[in-house]
């Protein structure tokens, strides 16, 4: 395994972090915990998590803390073997305090995940998604006191874009409060709506932890135009968690995986060496069903596509806008 250092906090994680959104269903918690261990004892260091992960179970305003309560019994007696992170501000229930940035969700959720974590610190305690109706002032003041308390390390944000970010760290620089050190987003082949974001990333140290870098498993080679999905994928348990088939889709994924079949590789290792070739990566979050999944994640992280493909990449899957040069064209 290989590993980078995610931002400024200056830890030390694995090039693939193991994702874990389908904890409950239909990874159970025995798969689940075995899936944690294999993963761990194949180097993988830095495991993701949420207050409101439960796999399949999940809907909006639904409680979470399944996958919590996995990750708790699996880190058993090799907590100081991981670099944990979860997550807070998606809604935990129907009430008006379930949910968002307030300091009275964030007191109240540190505190549930880190018993159902059966832990007395979290590593990264990020941001699950950017609240309007909060003052970002009064969320990063919550975060500060709970890093001050001794519960959490280090700061991260998800869902957020550049400037966001960048008045994040404003307000800590103003009142000598943490920074945030990563930043998760969506990002794959399929998907880079960020893409523009990562050069603020790399050039103010925040590392990014990019998710769905398979695109829910789009990008593994498993779907096939005109064919049902195999049985046992995303796409036939749980549709709504996939991107909707078209030609279109389709049309990208096939000149994709030719590119993967010119250099022997599987598209997933592929898929995921490409997005570990962007700037300021850190760590790839990567979600598994089985622990081949975790070797494909792991084996990807020793290959290095060839600067052809990567143009070849960029023509198939355009970055989200891109404007010539005026001086250097
Ligand atoms: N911050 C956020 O808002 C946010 C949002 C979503 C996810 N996340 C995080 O990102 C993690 C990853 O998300 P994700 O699982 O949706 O995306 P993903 O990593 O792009 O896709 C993972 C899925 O693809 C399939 N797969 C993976 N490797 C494969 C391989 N080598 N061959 C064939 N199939 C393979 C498996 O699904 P099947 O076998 O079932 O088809 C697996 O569950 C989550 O667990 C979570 O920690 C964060």
């Amino acid at each position: 395994m290989k590993y980078r250092v995610l931002g400024s906090s200056g830890l030390i994680v694995s090039e693939i972090c193991l994702g874990t959104m389908t904890f409950g269903e239909p990874v159970d918690e025995a798969e689940a915990v075995k899936l944690v261990h294999g993963a761990m004892g194949m180097g993988i260091n830095f495991i993701d998590t949420a207050n409101v992960y439960e796999g399949y179970r999940r809907y909006l305003g639904s409680a979470g803390g399944v996958a919590e309560e996995i990750v708790g019994k699996a880190l058993q007696g090799r907590r100081d073997q991981a670099i944990l992170a979860t997550k807070v501000g998606a809604p935990v229930g129907p009430g008006p305090q379930d949910r968002g940035l307030t300091a009275s969700h964030i007191l109240r959720e540190v505190d549930r995940s880190l018993q159902r974590l059966q832990t007395d610190y979290i590593d990264l305690y990020i941001v699950h998604w950017p609240d309007k109706h909060v003052p970002l002032e009064t969320t990063m003041a919550a975060l500060d006191q709970v890093v001050r308390q001794g519960k959490v390390r280090y700061l991260g944000a998800s869902n957020h874009h550049a400037a966001q970010l960048c008045e994040m760290l404003w307000l800590a620089d103003q009142h000598s409060w943490p920074p945030i050190v990563s930043s998760q987003i969506p990002f794959s082949l399929l998907r880079r709506e960020f893409q523009h974001d990562l050069a603020f990333c790399k050039r103010h140290a925040i590392g990014v932890t990019p998710y769905q870098p398979l695109q829910a498993g789009l990008l593994t080679g498993k779907y096939r135009r005109h064919q049902a999905p195999p049985s046992d994928s995303r796409a036939a348990e749980k549709p709504d968690w996939v991107w909707t088939f078209d030609d279109r889709l389709f049309d990208r994924l096939e000149r994709i995986e030719a590119l993967a079949n010119e250099i022997d590789i599987p598209p997933a290792q592929y898929a995921l060496a490409w997005v570990l070739a962007q700037p300021a990566m850190s760590s790839l979050v990567v979600g598994a069903k089985q622990l081949g999944h975790v070797q494909d994640a792991v084996a990807a992280a020793d290959l290095k596509l060839p600067a052809t493909h990567l143009a070849r990449l960029d023509e198939i899957c355009p970055p989200p806008w891109s404007q010539p040069d005026p001086i250097r064209g």
